[in-house]
């Protein structure tokens, strides 16, 4: 259906060098110091690539030239289609849409928008990799793993293409697709450690069910597989998320509160290293990559080809869509609320609860709809406030007692604070809490029912994020909380998305091996507080004012929890700090792992550990620049 050729049936050279798809201007440049790019005399010649295509033949796979998606609106274009283009133009905003396609972002941003569905701008492969592998095996990996090292080629890995932080493309690059690397196995009541030779067998037995799954599995997947045997599996919400991207980064659930990231559930991985070795890393063999790899981030230190995960046996499910409405768009109180809200959203958690809200705090224009999932319905258009979707478990006891239940008695509470704090907005109808609850007979069903109901990819913008603990709200001054709040909802185009993912199960989980480097923050956070901004149409000066802008708006939230930190998967690109901001004190050590496991920088990608030896260049070159002793002094955009 997307338009892929391969080199057999169209020769690379004539595509790449022959037509409009290449930057001229950059043709002729030889750059020693920056990986090959395509036009340079240092990049491979089309022969070289042939004999990749047919290495990559011999093993079962094969090599593509990615087509942009949107080429198809193009009339310059050879998959020039009418009827395509309509197809492409009403999918563009679809995750499932770019995540089938070998090289299409999520966000139109991290393929520099050179091919949009829109005949009214140009079309160029400009922004996209150059070269594909159609991986489904850790040999086939290992293939582009060797020839990026040994041709000096940028290397990017690529599974859904959902990061925000456009870790997954790369211009110019050669491309690991692993989409297609997808299965799951069940292990039922334990798995078993796999280790070299000559050890204790002591503890290889690790009790409880699991499940193996390959790198480019989609959360999907392992619902449905898992669903099967009863059980549940920490996973994310969105269907088409990767457990590649989602693992390395943290990966939060609505099941964290109670069970702790899904990195926190990680017994194994199969990994392809930088230096081209296939291996097994686990609390016994290779456990510091083992360590690296649960929070390190995606395309760092190798790639995941399978992962084993612990399952949990699924719950019944209490659902609860919510609304908290403001209705006089000038009141007095309005931030005063708003401030409370965040300040209560710890003991929501502590009681059980675990959700997402969106928030329309400047302009009830509606901006809340399709930011997240639920709550929209109760949430009249003319009012303004938080809409969100929460779910808590229900265990034999609760049978029927929805309403004494911990998570509906706390929401009730808060209830009773709104009418006791605002009596007569309450009794004027001016604020009110809506709540419509239902229950799910299984935490697969809860999710079949609400995940993806909106789908809002296919646009350009960044992120920011913080993650908030409960005493740093507890103890901070009101109204320094209020105007923090104010501000960044005046400021980011979608405004406040607070997550409750956090809490005991967070706080309290025990990686295998003791320990992983997801990012200590997490440790005590409560709330993942999220915004995103539009960026206007690619130009240097504008991105970058952009990306400075996300900082800015993000400080005074950094400034209620100075020590806390931010969630990798979901935050800025051109975070400043980052390395502080990602990883904190786990960040020295996982530099000093990529740097024995990726002497070379086979792997680089922004924001990543140990990527500060290279910058990618506005027009994709990826450059060494000096490495400054302290990252930190790096940190300006
Ligand atoms: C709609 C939506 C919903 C989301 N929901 C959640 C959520 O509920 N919880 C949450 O924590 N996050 C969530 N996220 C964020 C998500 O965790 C990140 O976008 C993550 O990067 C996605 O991983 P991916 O593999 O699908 O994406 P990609 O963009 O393909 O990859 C992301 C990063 O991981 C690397 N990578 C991917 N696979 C591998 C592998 N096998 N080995 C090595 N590196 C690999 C890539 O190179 C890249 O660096 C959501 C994002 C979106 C867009
Ligand atoms: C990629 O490989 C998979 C598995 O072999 C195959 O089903 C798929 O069609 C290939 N995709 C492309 C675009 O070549
Ligand atoms: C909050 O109180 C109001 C007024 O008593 C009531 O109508 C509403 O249903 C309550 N909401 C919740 C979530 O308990
Ligand atoms: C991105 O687009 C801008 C504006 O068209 C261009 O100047 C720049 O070279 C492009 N970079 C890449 C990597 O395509």
């Amino acid at each position: 259906m997307h338009c892929v050729v391969r080199p057999a049936s169209l020769l690379p050279g004539l595509l790449l060098f022959g037509g409009s798809l290449w930057n001229p201007a950059a043709a002729s440049r030889s750059t020693p110091d920056c990986k090959a790019f395509p036009g340079d005399r240092s990049w491979p010649s089309p022969s070289t690539w042939d004999d990749l295509d047919a290495t990559l033949r011999g093993q079962g796979a094969n090599l593509l030239i990615p087509r942009p998606p949107g080429a198809v609106c193009h009339a310059d274009q050879p998959e020039h289609d009418l009827e395509a283009c309509e197809e492409a133009k009403t999918r563009w905003a679809t995750y499932d849409f770019h995540a089938e396609h070998p090289a299409s972002m999520m966000w139109d941003t991290f393929t520099n928008e050179t091919c949009m569905p829109d005949a009214a701008r140009s079309c160029s492969r400009d922004g996209y990799p150059a070269y594909v592998v159609n991986a489904t095996t850790a040999d086939h990996v290992k293939t582009a793993i060797d020839f990026a090292r040994e041709h000096n080629v940028r290397l990017v890995v690529h599974s859904t293409g959902h990061d925000f932080l456009g870790r997954s493309s790369g211009a110019g690059s050669l491309s690991i697709w692993i989409h297609h690397m997808r299965g799951v196995v069940h292990h039922e009541g334990s798995f078993t450690l796999s280790q070299t030779g000559g050890q204790d067998q002591e503890g290889l037995v690790i009790p409880g069910s699991a499940v193996t799954v390959q790198g480019g599995t989609m959360m999907n997947d392992i619902y449905r597989a898992t669903h099967e045997h009863g059980e549940v599996v920490v996973g994310g919400l969105a269907r088409t998320v990767g457990v590649g991207g989602f693992i390395t980064g943290g990966g939060h659930s609505r099941l964290s509160p109670e069970y702790g990231l899904a990195a926190d559930q990680v017994l194994q991985m199969e990994v392809v290293t930088p230096k081209g070795d296939i291996v097994v890393a686990n609390e016994l063999q290779n456990t510091d990559l083992f360590w690296a790899m649960r929070g390190g981030g995606g395309s760092t230190f190798g790639v995941i080809t399978s992962v084993t995960l612990k399952t949990f046996p699924t719950r019944r499910v209490l659902s609860s869509d919510m609304a908290l409405v403001i209705e006089d768009l000038d009141a007095p109180y309005l931030w005063d609320v708003v401030a409370l809200f965040m300040t209560e959203l710890p003991r929501f958690v502590d009681a059980g609860l675990c959700g997402i809200f969106s928030s329309s705090l400047v302009s009830p224009d509606g901006q809340y709809e399709g930011a997240v999932e639920g709550g929209s319905s109760l949430l009249p258009p003319s009012a303004l406030g938080f809409v969100g979707q929460m779910i808590a478990h229900l265990d034999e006891g609760d049978a029927g007692e929805v309403k004494s239940h911990a998570a509906a008695a706390s929401l009730a509470a808060f209830n009773e604070t709104l009418k006791s704090r605002w009596p007569e907005a309450v009794a004027a109808g001016d604020l009110a809490l809506r709540v419509e609850s239902k229950t799910f007979p299984s935490w697969y069903e809860w999710w079949d029912a609400i995940a993806d109901g909106q789908q809002i990819a296919g646009f350009s913008a960044l992120t920011g994020s913080w993650l908030l603990g409960k005493e740093d709200l507890d103890k901070a001054d009101p109204e320094v909380v209020k105007e923090a709040l104010r501000s960044v909802s005046a400021q980011a185009h979608i405004g406040l998305m607070p997550h409750m993912v956090g809490g005991k199960g967070v706080m309290e989980a025990v990686p295998r091996g003791g320990s992983n480097s997801v990012n200590p923050a997490w440790r005590k956070a409560y709330n993942h507080l999220l915004f995103a901004n539009m960026l206007p149409p690619v130009d240097e000066k504008a991105w970058k004012e952009s990306a400075d802008l996300i900082n800015k708006i993000l400080q005074p939230i950094r400034d209620l929890s100075p020590d806390s930190g931010a969630y990798l998967n979901e935050a800025h690109k051109y975070q400043r700090d980052y390395q502080k901001v990602f990883w904190g004190d786990n960040y020295d050590r996982l530099a000093m792992i990529k740097k024995q496991m990726d002497p070379e920088d086979v792997f680089w990608c922004h924001p990543c550990v140990g990527n500060e030896g290279w910058e990618e260049r506005w027009d994709g070159h990826l450059c060494r620049v000096k490495a400054t002793d302290n990252y930190l002094e790096k940190s300006e955009l």
